[in-house]
């Protein structure tokens, strides 16, 4: 069998993380013949459930399954770590502003981004899914000076995949009949779902389906997909994150398929005009373990305006936790 790869998750004890680990452990990341480890990371209050998952964990006899441990220092759980899945993180609650969200943010990412600087594999791929994700893996990164900065992303894929789905739905498609299409920017309510380059069964997207719908409620349905599944299931999206943050890293160490791409929030190269080092959405292909961003699309005006609101807005999140000193200069 293949050698034995190292999984960190924190978060463990939360929802996303019962969602995930049964499917990392069972071979859905990597394949049947990869050994895994899972390293889990909780604060205090959240060990107790991480302990109850690694229970049932163990309960399922996985033949893949090497090893689990529980920690609640970063700097143990991501000794040797190859991959990282960052989930855990500090929600907004009432009446909070978006500094003292940053901040309790930055209290909990600046410190992991240094502790995998410190003890990570050399092949460390991390993905942020807590929120704000885009920010927070961008504090991570800028705290973990010694590992290649496109190591870090944060998860649009979710974003993504709403996005197939609901077009492949008002088509009348399978949703492997869609693609080319991209999500733009942020993870967040401004994030672009942009269907400029989408094919439907061969055709473009924008002769499939209305157009005023493809660039007026096809977007806000998915920017607010998140608030829909809220009110619908009275709790937030769960496995289809967790789905989503494992097709997201298996395409990374496995490759995007020939002639397709996804979406993947990582660190701009300046691609399309957006500000060099900001870890921005792009449509991206995955060849020999590498994000590449997908180079030459045209732009028009319409997805111009879209995209630079959603970069305004991680501009001034990065404005932030610089004013707050949280990634260092
Ligand atoms: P949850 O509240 O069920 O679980 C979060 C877990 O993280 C808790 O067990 C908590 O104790 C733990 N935690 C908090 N701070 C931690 C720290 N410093 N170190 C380690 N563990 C820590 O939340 P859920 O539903 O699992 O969501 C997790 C995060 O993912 C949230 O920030 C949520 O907003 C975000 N999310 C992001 C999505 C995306 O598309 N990027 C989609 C869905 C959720």
């Amino acid at each position: 069998s293949a050698q034995a790869v190292t999984i960190a998750l924190s978060g463990a004890g939360g929802q996303i993380g019962y969602a995930a680990l049964f499917r990392l452990a069972s071979g859905d990341l990597l394949g049947p013949k990869t050994p895994i480890h899972l390293r889990l990371l909780e604060i205090p209050q959240g060990v107790s459930a991480a302990e109850g998952t690694a229970l049932e964990l163990t309960d399922c006899a996985f033949p893949l399954l090497q090893s689990v441990t529980i920690d609640t220092d970063p700097n143990v759980v991501f000794e040797g770590a190859n991959i990282a899945f960052l989930v855990g993180a500090r929600p907004r609650t009432a009446g909070m502003e978006r500094s003292d969200l940053l901040s309790a943010n930055g209290g909990i990412f600046g410190p992991q981004g240094r502790a995998l600087n410190d003890h990570a594999a050399d092949d460390i791929r991390v993905i942020v899914v807590g929120n704000p994700a885009n920010t927070n893996a961008l504090i991570a990164q800028r705290n973990a000076p010694d590992v290649p900065a496109e190591r870090f992303t944060a998860l649009t894929r979710l974003d993504h995949n709403r996005a197939v789905g609901i077009l492949a739905a008002e088509a009348d498609v399978p949703v492997d009949s869609v693609s080319g299409i991209t999500i733009w920017g942020n993870h967040s309510i401004t994030q672009y779902p942009d269907l400029s380059h989408a094919i439907v069964a061969g055709s473009p997207a924008l002769d499939m389906v209305d157009p005023r719908w493809a660039r007026g409620a096809y977007i806000e349905r998915v920017a607010k997909r998140g608030g829909e599944i809220i009110e619908a299931r009275g709790s937030s999206s769960a496995a289809s994150a967790a789905n989503a943050a494992i097709d997201h890293m298996r395409d990374w160490v496995t490759g995007t398929r020939p002639h397709e791409w996804t979406s993947v929030a990582l660190p701009s190269d300046g691609s399309y005009g957006v500000p060099n080092g900001l870890i921005s959405s792009f449509p991206a292909r995955s060849v020999n373990g590498q994000w590449e961003i997908v180079q030459g699309l045209t732009i028009d005006q319409f997805s111009r305006e879209r995209i630079d609101a959603s970069v305004t807005e991680l501009l001034d999140e990065r404005e932030a936790v610089n004013a707050l000193g949280l990634i260092p200069s």
